[in-house]
Protein backbone atom coordinates (compact mmCIF):
# COMPACT_ATOMS: atom_id res chain seq x y z
CA UNK A 1 0.00 0.00 0.00
CA UNK A 2 1.27 3.67 -0.72
CA UNK A 3 2.31 5.62 2.47
CA UNK A 4 2.00 9.20 2.19
CA UNK A 5 4.86 12.11 3.18
CA UNK A 6 2.62 14.72 4.93
CA UNK A 7 3.67 18.23 6.27
CA UNK A 8 2.53 20.64 8.68
CA UNK A 9 3.45 24.07 8.10
CA UNK A 10 2.54 26.00 11.48
CA UNK A 11 3.73 21.99 12.89
CA UNK A 12 4.67 24.00 16.05
CA UNK A 13 1.12 25.90 16.98
CA UNK A 14 -1.16 23.42 19.96
CA UNK A 15 -3.61 22.30 16.78
CA UNK A 16 -1.22 19.71 16.18
CA UNK A 17 -1.33 16.95 18.30
CA UNK A 18 -5.20 16.87 17.72
CA UNK A 19 -4.11 17.09 14.12
CA UNK A 20 -1.75 14.48 14.13
CA UNK A 21 -4.45 12.14 16.05
CA UNK A 22 -7.14 12.49 13.27
CA UNK A 23 -3.88 11.28 10.65
CA UNK A 24 -3.40 8.48 12.89
CA UNK A 25 -7.24 7.65 12.96
CA UNK A 26 -7.37 7.88 9.52
CA UNK A 27 -4.15 5.09 8.55
CA UNK A 28 -6.61 3.05 6.58
CA UNK A 29 -6.67 5.87 3.78
CA UNK A 30 -3.81 8.16 4.71
CA UNK A 31 -1.59 6.02 6.25
CA UNK A 32 1.64 7.85 6.48
CA UNK A 33 5.50 7.47 5.74
CA UNK A 34 7.11 10.69 6.62
CA UNK A 35 5.46 13.14 8.76
CA UNK A 36 7.53 16.87 9.11
CA UNK A 37 6.20 19.52 11.18
CA UNK A 38 7.83 22.71 9.90
CA UNK A 39 8.00 25.82 11.89
CA UNK A 40 9.18 28.93 11.82
CA UNK A 41 9.94 28.98 15.54
CA UNK A 42 12.60 26.09 16.13
CA UNK A 43 12.04 26.18 20.02
CA UNK A 44 8.67 25.57 19.98
CA UNK A 45 8.31 23.25 17.01
CA UNK A 46 11.18 21.19 19.05
CA UNK A 47 8.72 20.49 22.05
CA UNK A 48 5.98 19.83 19.85
CA UNK A 49 8.49 17.66 17.70
CA UNK A 50 9.22 15.82 21.03
CA UNK A 51 5.28 15.06 21.81
CA UNK A 52 4.64 13.96 18.51
CA UNK A 53 7.80 11.76 18.35
CA UNK A 54 6.28 9.78 21.10
CA UNK A 55 3.00 9.66 19.82
CA UNK A 56 4.31 7.90 16.82
CA UNK A 57 6.58 5.39 18.83
CA UNK A 58 3.17 4.37 20.46
CA UNK A 59 0.38 4.48 17.99
CA UNK A 60 2.88 4.34 14.39
CA UNK A 61 6.33 3.50 15.19
CA UNK A 62 7.27 3.08 11.12
CA UNK A 63 6.40 6.86 10.35
CA UNK A 64 9.92 8.31 10.15
CA UNK A 65 9.35 12.16 11.78
CA UNK A 66 11.34 15.14 10.70
CA UNK A 67 11.05 18.31 12.89
CA UNK A 68 12.58 21.45 10.54
CA UNK A 69 12.31 25.45 10.02
CA UNK A 70 14.01 24.43 6.42
CA UNK A 71 10.97 24.32 3.75
CA UNK A 72 12.94 22.59 1.13
CA UNK A 73 13.61 19.35 4.01
CA UNK A 74 10.05 19.78 4.27
CA UNK A 75 8.31 19.81 0.90
CA UNK A 76 10.75 17.52 -1.16
CA UNK A 77 8.81 14.67 -1.61
CA UNK A 78 6.04 15.88 -0.03
CA UNK A 79 2.36 14.64 -1.17
CA UNK A 80 0.52 16.23 1.58
CA UNK A 81 0.85 20.08 3.09
CA UNK A 82 -1.37 20.84 6.09
CA UNK A 83 -0.84 24.53 6.39
CA UNK A 84 -2.11 26.49 9.87
CA UNK A 85 0.30 29.49 9.83
CA UNK A 86 -0.17 32.25 12.07
CA UNK A 87 1.77 35.02 11.02
CA UNK A 88 3.52 37.27 13.75
CA UNK A 89 2.38 33.70 16.63
CA UNK A 90 -0.10 34.95 19.62
CA UNK A 91 1.85 37.73 20.49
CA UNK A 92 0.86 40.19 17.63
CA UNK A 93 -2.69 38.73 17.65
CA UNK A 94 -3.25 40.22 21.01
CA UNK A 95 -2.09 43.52 18.93
CA UNK A 96 -4.12 42.60 16.01
CA UNK A 97 -7.23 43.09 18.95
CA UNK A 98 -6.21 45.52 20.95
CA UNK A 99 -5.28 47.87 18.72
CA UNK A 100 -8.90 48.36 17.25
CA UNK A 101 -10.46 48.50 20.51
CA UNK A 102 -8.32 51.24 21.43
CA UNK A 103 -10.07 53.24 18.79
CA UNK A 104 -13.33 52.18 19.68
CA UNK A 105 -13.49 49.74 17.11
CA UNK A 106 -13.77 45.74 16.87
CA UNK A 107 -10.74 43.89 17.78
CA UNK A 108 -11.02 40.55 15.98
CA UNK A 109 -7.99 38.31 14.12
CA UNK A 110 -10.07 37.87 11.56
CA UNK A 111 -12.53 40.52 11.12
CA UNK A 112 -12.18 44.22 10.87
CA UNK A 113 -8.90 45.95 10.97
CA UNK A 114 -7.27 42.93 13.07
CA UNK A 115 -7.72 40.62 10.40
CA UNK A 116 -6.49 43.34 7.54
CA UNK A 117 -3.20 43.73 9.62
CA UNK A 118 -3.06 39.72 10.15
CA UNK A 119 -3.78 39.27 6.52
CA UNK A 120 -0.41 41.60 5.68
CA UNK A 121 1.37 39.95 7.64
CA UNK A 122 0.32 36.01 6.59
CA UNK A 123 0.32 37.15 2.62
CA UNK A 124 3.87 36.92 2.10
CA UNK A 125 4.37 33.72 3.76
CA UNK A 126 1.85 32.28 2.21
CA UNK A 127 3.10 33.14 -0.92
CA UNK A 128 6.50 32.52 0.26
CA UNK A 129 5.30 28.79 0.86
CA UNK A 130 3.87 28.61 -2.09
CA UNK A 131 6.57 28.89 -4.16
CA UNK A 132 8.21 26.49 -2.53
CA UNK A 133 5.65 23.94 -2.90
CA UNK A 134 5.68 24.80 -6.99
CA UNK A 135 9.55 24.50 -6.90
CA UNK A 136 9.46 21.07 -4.40
CA UNK A 137 6.24 19.36 -4.41
CA UNK A 138 4.15 20.89 -7.34
CA UNK A 139 2.06 17.54 -7.37
CA UNK A 140 1.15 17.88 -3.47
CA UNK A 141 -2.10 18.63 -2.20
CA UNK A 142 -2.37 21.71 -0.10
CA UNK A 143 -5.22 21.63 2.44
CA UNK A 144 -4.99 24.99 4.19
CA UNK A 145 -6.62 26.25 7.45
CA UNK A 146 -4.70 29.90 8.20
CA UNK A 147 -6.34 32.63 8.37
CA UNK A 148 -7.71 34.95 7.16
CA UNK A 149 -8.83 32.62 5.12
CA UNK A 150 -10.56 34.38 2.16
CA UNK A 151 -7.98 36.54 1.56
CA UNK A 152 -5.32 34.31 1.48
CA UNK A 153 -7.07 32.27 -0.72
CA UNK A 154 -7.23 35.19 -3.30
CA UNK A 155 -3.62 35.63 -3.58
CA UNK A 156 -3.12 32.13 -3.42
CA UNK A 157 -5.16 31.36 -6.16
CA UNK A 158 -4.24 34.18 -8.68
CA UNK A 159 -0.19 33.42 -8.03
CA UNK A 160 -0.81 29.58 -8.46
CA UNK A 161 -3.55 28.83 -10.23
CA UNK A 162 -2.09 25.29 -11.19
CA UNK A 163 -1.51 24.12 -7.57
CA UNK A 164 -3.89 21.59 -6.23
CA UNK A 165 -5.43 23.66 -2.80
CA UNK A 166 -8.81 23.65 -0.53
CA UNK A 167 -8.96 26.71 1.43
CA UNK A 168 -11.57 25.41 4.26
CA UNK A 169 -12.69 26.85 8.07
CA UNK A 170 -14.07 24.92 10.83
CA UNK A 171 -16.53 27.43 12.19
CA UNK A 172 -19.35 26.34 9.80
CA UNK A 173 -18.98 22.12 10.27
CA UNK A 174 -18.93 23.47 14.20
CA UNK A 175 -22.19 25.65 13.71
CA UNK A 176 -23.56 22.82 11.33
CA UNK A 177 -22.98 19.96 14.15
CA UNK A 178 -24.21 22.84 16.81
CA UNK A 179 -27.52 22.80 15.00
CA UNK A 180 -27.78 19.28 14.12
CA UNK A 181 -27.52 18.72 17.69
CA UNK A 182 -29.91 21.03 18.96
CA UNK A 183 -32.66 19.90 17.04
CA UNK A 184 -31.91 16.81 18.04
CA UNK A 185 -30.98 15.18 14.33
CA UNK A 186 -27.77 13.70 13.01
CA UNK A 187 -25.63 15.99 11.11
CA UNK A 188 -24.67 13.23 8.71
CA UNK A 189 -28.66 13.32 7.50
CA UNK A 190 -28.91 16.90 7.38
CA UNK A 191 -28.47 18.43 4.04
CA UNK A 192 -27.58 22.23 4.38
CA UNK A 193 -27.19 25.10 1.94
CA UNK A 194 -24.97 28.39 2.90
CA UNK A 195 -23.69 31.05 1.07
CA UNK A 196 -21.19 33.65 1.89
CA UNK A 197 -17.48 34.81 2.31
CA UNK A 198 -15.12 33.11 5.20
CA UNK A 199 -16.37 34.07 8.77
CA UNK A 200 -18.91 35.93 6.39
CA UNK A 201 -22.04 33.67 5.43
CA UNK A 202 -25.76 32.53 5.91
CA UNK A 203 -27.50 29.26 6.01
CA UNK A 204 -30.47 28.91 3.71
CA UNK A 205 -31.60 25.90 4.32
CA UNK A 206 -31.61 23.05 6.54
CA UNK A 207 -33.31 20.20 4.84
CA UNK A 208 -34.21 16.70 6.83
CA UNK A 209 -33.97 13.63 4.94
CA UNK A 210 -37.50 13.86 3.88
CA UNK A 211 -36.61 17.28 2.30
CA UNK A 212 -38.58 19.26 5.16
CA UNK A 213 -36.46 22.77 5.35
CA UNK A 214 -35.75 22.80 9.04
CA UNK A 215 -35.32 26.35 9.01
CA UNK A 216 -38.53 27.57 10.90
CA UNK A 217 -37.85 25.12 13.78
CA UNK A 218 -34.69 25.88 14.38
CA UNK A 219 -35.91 29.54 14.28
CA UNK A 220 -38.72 28.84 16.59
CA UNK A 221 -36.08 26.94 18.91
CA UNK A 222 -33.45 30.32 19.17
CA UNK A 223 -36.05 32.65 19.67
CA UNK A 224 -38.21 30.79 22.41
CA UNK A 225 -34.86 30.85 23.78
CA UNK A 226 -34.58 26.96 24.13
CA UNK A 227 -30.92 25.78 24.94
CA UNK A 228 -28.63 25.06 22.16
CA UNK A 229 -27.60 21.52 22.64
CA UNK A 230 -23.60 22.42 22.69
CA UNK A 231 -20.85 19.27 22.07
CA UNK A 232 -17.47 18.38 23.21
CA UNK A 233 -15.01 20.70 21.38
CA UNK A 234 -12.32 23.60 21.61
CA UNK A 235 -15.04 26.22 21.03
CA UNK A 236 -17.71 25.20 23.53
CA UNK A 237 -16.29 27.34 26.79
CA UNK A 238 -16.44 30.54 28.22
CA UNK A 239 -15.25 32.53 25.68
CA UNK A 240 -17.21 31.13 22.70
CA UNK A 241 -21.10 30.29 24.43
CA UNK A 242 -21.39 34.40 24.19
CA UNK A 243 -21.09 34.16 20.41
CA UNK A 244 -23.18 30.97 19.89
CA UNK A 245 -25.51 32.78 22.04
CA UNK A 246 -25.57 35.76 19.90
CA UNK A 247 -26.93 33.79 17.06
CA UNK A 248 -30.42 34.07 18.61
CA UNK A 249 -29.92 38.18 18.36
CA UNK A 250 -29.52 37.78 14.37
CA UNK A 251 -32.00 35.57 14.07
CA UNK A 252 -34.68 37.43 15.61
CA UNK A 253 -33.69 40.38 13.63
CA UNK A 254 -32.69 38.47 10.18
CA UNK A 255 -35.17 36.11 10.60
CA UNK A 256 -34.87 34.40 6.82
CA UNK A 257 -31.23 33.35 7.71
CA UNK A 258 -28.80 31.87 10.04
CA UNK A 259 -26.03 33.90 10.41
CA UNK A 260 -22.60 32.88 10.65
CA UNK A 261 -21.10 33.67 14.05
CA UNK A 262 -18.71 35.75 12.97
CA UNK A 263 -21.37 38.70 11.46
CA UNK A 264 -21.68 39.61 14.70
CA UNK A 265 -18.38 41.37 14.37
CA UNK A 266 -20.15 43.33 11.38
CA UNK A 267 -23.86 43.90 12.62
CA UNK A 268 -23.07 44.31 16.35
CA UNK A 269 -20.16 46.51 16.51
CA UNK A 270 -20.85 48.44 19.04
CA UNK A 271 -21.84 45.66 21.86
CA UNK A 272 -18.99 43.62 20.66
CA UNK A 273 -16.61 46.47 21.54
CA UNK A 274 -18.33 46.80 24.61
CA UNK A 275 -17.87 43.58 25.77
CA UNK A 276 -13.82 43.87 25.26
CA UNK A 277 -11.33 45.16 27.46
CA UNK A 278 -8.15 46.37 25.40
CA UNK A 279 -6.03 45.50 27.67
CA UNK A 280 -6.98 41.64 27.60
CA UNK A 281 -8.43 39.79 24.68
CA UNK A 282 -8.82 36.16 22.87
CA UNK A 283 -5.19 36.31 22.39
CA UNK A 284 -4.37 36.94 25.54
CA UNK A 285 -6.51 33.98 27.32
CA UNK A 286 -5.60 31.96 24.79
CA UNK A 287 -2.08 32.25 25.31
CA UNK A 288 -2.92 32.18 29.56
CA UNK A 289 -4.66 28.58 29.04
CA UNK A 290 -4.17 26.83 25.34
CA UNK A 291 -1.09 27.24 24.71
CA UNK A 292 0.40 26.68 27.93
CA UNK A 293 -1.93 23.54 28.74
CA UNK A 294 -0.50 22.02 25.43
CA UNK A 295 2.62 22.97 25.88
CA UNK A 296 2.66 21.99 29.77
CA UNK A 297 1.10 18.70 28.54
CA UNK A 298 3.71 18.11 25.98
CA UNK A 299 6.41 18.75 28.39
CA UNK A 300 4.68 16.03 31.04
CA UNK A 301 4.79 13.34 28.35
CA UNK A 302 8.14 14.04 27.44
CA UNK A 303 9.26 13.69 30.84
CA UNK A 304 7.21 10.82 31.76
CA UNK A 305 8.48 9.63 28.21
CA UNK A 306 4.44 8.32 27.15
CA UNK A 307 1.52 9.96 26.04
CA UNK A 308 -0.38 6.92 26.84
CA UNK A 309 -2.68 8.94 29.02
CA UNK A 310 -2.67 12.40 27.19
CA UNK A 311 -5.56 14.71 26.83
CA UNK A 312 -4.20 15.83 23.88
CA UNK A 313 -6.85 13.86 21.34
CA UNK A 314 -8.56 13.93 18.03
CA UNK A 315 -11.94 16.47 17.75
CA UNK A 316 -13.77 18.06 15.09
CA UNK A 317 -10.68 20.44 13.69
CA UNK A 318 -8.46 17.18 12.73
CA UNK A 319 -11.18 15.22 11.52
CA UNK A 320 -12.12 17.80 9.40
CA UNK A 321 -9.20 18.28 7.80
CA UNK A 322 -8.47 14.78 7.42
CA UNK A 323 -11.96 14.22 6.11
CA UNK A 324 -10.42 16.54 2.98
CA UNK A 325 -7.49 14.59 2.27
CA UNK A 326 -9.43 10.83 2.55
CA UNK A 327 -11.72 11.97 0.10
CA UNK A 328 -9.00 12.61 -2.33
CA UNK A 329 -7.58 9.76 -1.43
CA UNK A 330 -10.23 7.83 -2.30
CA UNK A 331 -12.57 9.38 -3.96
CA UNK A 332 -15.59 9.10 -2.31
CA UNK A 333 -17.93 12.41 -1.87
CA UNK A 334 -17.24 14.89 0.68
CA UNK A 335 -19.89 17.02 1.31
CA UNK A 336 -17.90 20.49 2.72
CA UNK A 337 -17.91 24.15 2.69
CA UNK A 338 -15.28 25.21 0.39
CA UNK A 339 -13.21 28.57 0.02
CA UNK A 340 -12.94 28.89 -3.99
CA UNK A 341 -13.22 31.17 -6.97
CA UNK A 342 -16.52 32.38 -7.56
CA UNK A 343 -16.81 31.86 -11.12
CA UNK A 344 -20.66 32.31 -11.47
CA UNK A 345 -21.65 30.39 -8.24
CA UNK A 346 -22.72 33.40 -6.29
CA UNK A 347 -24.71 35.80 -8.69
CA UNK A 348 -23.81 39.33 -8.28
CA UNK A 349 -20.54 39.08 -7.36
CA UNK A 350 -17.14 39.79 -9.39
CA UNK A 351 -15.69 36.18 -10.91
CA UNK A 352 -12.60 35.94 -9.12
CA UNK A 353 -13.84 36.69 -5.41
CA UNK A 354 -13.32 33.80 -3.12
CA UNK A 355 -17.13 32.84 -1.92
CA UNK A 356 -17.53 30.18 0.65
CA UNK A 357 -20.13 27.91 -0.40
CA UNK A 358 -20.78 24.09 0.09
CA UNK A 359 -19.10 21.36 -2.62
CA UNK A 360 -18.05 17.99 -3.15
CA UNK A 361 -14.33 16.98 -2.53
CA UNK A 362 -13.11 13.66 -4.57
CA UNK A 363 -9.93 13.31 -6.11
CA UNK A 364 -10.57 15.56 -8.90
CA UNK A 365 -10.67 18.41 -6.27
CA UNK A 366 -13.69 20.32 -5.54
CA UNK A 367 -17.16 20.92 -7.14
CA UNK A 368 -18.65 23.76 -5.93
CA UNK A 369 -22.69 24.22 -5.57
CA UNK A 370 -24.12 27.32 -7.19
CA UNK A 371 -26.73 28.93 -4.67
CA UNK A 372 -28.86 31.66 -7.53
CA UNK A 373 -29.13 35.38 -6.89
CA UNK A 374 -29.28 36.23 -3.36
CA UNK A 375 -31.34 39.41 -1.52
CA UNK A 376 -29.72 42.89 -1.75
CA UNK A 377 -28.60 42.62 1.94
CA UNK A 378 -26.74 39.81 1.68
CA UNK A 379 -25.39 40.38 -2.13
CA UNK A 380 -24.44 44.15 -1.33
CA UNK A 381 -22.98 42.88 2.27
CA UNK A 382 -20.61 40.63 0.10
CA UNK A 383 -19.85 42.93 -3.05
CA UNK A 384 -18.70 45.47 0.10
CA UNK A 385 -16.81 43.04 2.06
CA UNK A 386 -14.98 41.14 -0.90
CA UNK A 387 -13.95 44.46 -2.29
CA UNK A 388 -12.28 44.96 1.39
CA UNK A 389 -10.71 41.97 0.98
CA UNK A 390 -9.04 42.26 -2.88
CA UNK A 391 -7.78 45.81 -2.07
CA UNK A 392 -6.46 44.16 1.21
CA UNK A 393 -4.52 41.72 -1.18
CA UNK A 394 -3.61 44.62 -3.91
CA UNK A 395 -2.12 46.56 -1.44
CA UNK A 396 0.08 44.05 0.19
CA UNK A 397 1.10 42.52 -3.33
CA UNK A 398 1.79 46.54 -4.53
CA UNK A 399 3.03 48.00 -1.73
CA UNK A 400 0.28 50.49 -1.35
CA UNK A 401 -0.70 53.02 1.58
CA UNK A 402 -3.82 54.26 -0.84
CA UNK A 403 -5.21 50.60 -1.37
CA UNK A 404 -4.77 49.86 2.10
CA UNK A 405 -6.28 53.02 3.29
CA UNK A 406 -9.27 52.18 0.76
CA UNK A 407 -9.27 48.79 2.61
CA UNK A 408 -9.70 49.92 5.61
CA UNK A 409 -12.42 52.66 5.18
CA UNK A 410 -14.61 50.21 3.52
CA UNK A 411 -14.78 47.37 6.00
CA UNK A 412 -18.04 47.77 7.76
CA UNK A 413 -16.29 47.73 11.54
CA UNK A 414 -14.62 50.93 10.43
CA UNK A 415 -17.04 53.68 11.21
CA UNK A 416 -14.68 56.84 8.94
CA UNK A 417 -11.88 57.23 6.92
CA UNK A 418 -10.43 59.30 9.86
CA UNK A 419 -10.72 56.20 11.80
CA UNK A 420 -9.28 54.34 8.89
CA UNK A 421 -6.31 56.49 8.55
CA UNK A 422 -5.74 56.70 12.23
CA UNK A 423 -5.74 53.12 13.02
CA UNK A 424 -3.65 52.09 9.69
CA UNK A 425 -0.77 54.42 10.73
CA UNK A 426 -1.05 52.71 14.12
CA UNK A 427 -0.79 49.23 12.49
CA UNK A 428 2.08 50.00 10.25
CA UNK A 429 4.05 50.82 13.57
CA UNK A 430 3.23 47.57 15.44
CA UNK A 431 3.89 45.68 12.48
CA UNK A 432 7.07 47.42 11.16
CA UNK A 433 9.04 43.60 10.99
CA UNK A 434 6.23 42.27 9.26
CA UNK A 435 4.57 43.78 6.83
CA UNK A 436 5.62 44.70 3.23
CA UNK A 437 6.57 48.25 3.21
CA UNK A 438 3.48 50.72 1.80
CA UNK A 439 3.84 53.48 -0.05
C1 LIG B 1 -12.64 29.20 14.60
C2 LIG B 1 -12.36 29.81 13.27
C3 LIG B 1 -10.90 29.89 13.06
C4 LIG B 1 -10.25 30.68 14.18
C5 LIG B 1 -10.59 30.05 15.51
C6 LIG B 1 -10.08 30.93 16.64
O1 LIG B 1 -12.19 27.90 14.58
O2 LIG B 1 -12.94 29.10 12.22
O3 LIG B 1 -10.66 30.48 11.81
O4 LIG B 1 -8.86 30.75 14.02
O5 LIG B 1 -11.97 29.91 15.64
O6 LIG B 1 -10.29 30.29 17.85
P1 LIG B 1 -9.54 30.74 19.18
O7 LIG B 1 -9.90 29.69 20.15
O8 LIG B 1 -8.06 30.76 18.84
O9 LIG B 1 -10.04 32.09 19.52
MN1 LIG C 1 -12.16 29.94 10.30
Amino acid sequence: MQRYHLTIAGGGATYTPGIVNSILNASDVLPLRKLVLLDTDAERVATMGGFIRLLLKEKAPTVELLVTTDRRQAFTGMDFLFAQIRSGGLPMRALDEQIPLRHGVVGQETCGPGGFAFALRSIPDMLAIGEDVRRYAPNAWILNYSNPAAILADAWHKRFPELKSLFICDMPIVIELLVAATLGQRHGELAFEYVGLNHFGWWRHIWDPQGQDLLPQLRAHLLSDKPLTLFEDEHVNADWIPTFERLRKSMGLFPEFLSNTYLQYYLFGEEMVGHEDPHYTRANRVMDTREKEVFAECRRCIAAGSVADSFLSAGVHGDFIVDHARAILTNRPFRTTVNVPNRGLVAGLPEDAIVEVHGQVTAHGVEAFGVGPLPHFQRALMVQQNAYEQLTVEAALEGSYAKALQALTLNRTVPSADVAKALLDDLLEANRDYWPPLR
